[in-house]
């Protein structure tokens, strides 16, 4: 029996339509967001990079694994309120210049590494692990690696193998990463995947890395 004076907030048929209406709205909100993010991520190709390496733009944000054959740079956006990685000129990377084909796969062996010898045990990468050691999202671009002169290596990439191969001897942090085994090529395939992570436009994320910050002074987030 309906009463003409019963307010609409006591109506349950106003809620369970309200419900609906709102179940409705977010599904079609959370398909859209879905479909976005996957855009926002999935990897460029080498032609993405090249182009945008060539009109000076920004690139994908994920860019394609042959990012590896160019310097990375992390500049401050002032529009954005954050530092965003750039991609500068070529440079070679352990002594050549990858193919789009061997930068994929010399990637691929890199990410099967990181898995297999569970970085994120210990690290974070991309928003995901453990803080034991330092966040590995940018550590291509740590001021250390250029301090501590790659360890007696001729170029970045090399000191970065090394260290891998030898933790305990070159580490420079108080905590010391173990020796996990890593071979040559897989130490190769890592640094390359961590390269390639430093290029990931990552909205400023980790917050506390920054190439602005002298880290090793102010034991920021890659001086634990
Ligand atoms: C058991 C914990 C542990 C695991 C597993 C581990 N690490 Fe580490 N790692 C550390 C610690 C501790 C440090 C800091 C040591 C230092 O700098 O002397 C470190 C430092 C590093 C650094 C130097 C970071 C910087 O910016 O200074 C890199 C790069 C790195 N690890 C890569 C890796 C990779 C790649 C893997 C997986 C293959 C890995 N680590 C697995 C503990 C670990």
């Amino acid at each position: 029996m309906a009463n003409k004076n019963v307010s609409v907030w006591s109506s349950i048929s106003f809620w369970r339509r309200s419900a609906a209406w709102v179940t409705g709205f977010a599904a079609i909100l959370l398909v859209w967001l879905t479909f976005d993010s996957v855009g926002q991520i999935s990897m460029g190709t080498d032609a993405d990079l090249q182009k945008a390496v060539a009109e000076k733009k920004e690139t994908r944000r994920v860019p394609a694994p042959t990012v590896i054959n160019y310097k990375i740079g992390y500049a401050m956006d002032a529009k954005r309120g954050h530092e965003v990685p750039t991609i500068g000129e070529k440079e070679l990377f352990f002594g050549k210049e990858w193919s789009e084909k061997d930068a994929a796969a010399l990637l691929h062996l890199g990410k099967l590494t990181s898995q297999a010898k569970n970085c994120m045990d210990c690290h974070t990468l991309l928003g995901n692990g453990a803080y034991y050691a330092p966040d590995l999202t940018k550590a291509w671009l740590d001021p250390n690696w250029e301090k501590f002169m790659y360890f007696g290596q001729k170029t970045k990439e090399e000191g970065i193998a090394y260290f891998l191969q030898h933790p305990a001897k070159s580490g420079v942090h108080t905590r010391k990463m173990p020796n996990l085994g890593i071979t040559a090529e897989e130490a190769k395939g890592l640094v390359a995947f961590l390269k390639h992570m430093s290029s990931i436009d990552t909205n400023g994320f980790p917050r506390n890395f920054s190439k602005t910050v002298n880290q090793f002074k102010t034991g920021g987030s890659n001086a634990h």
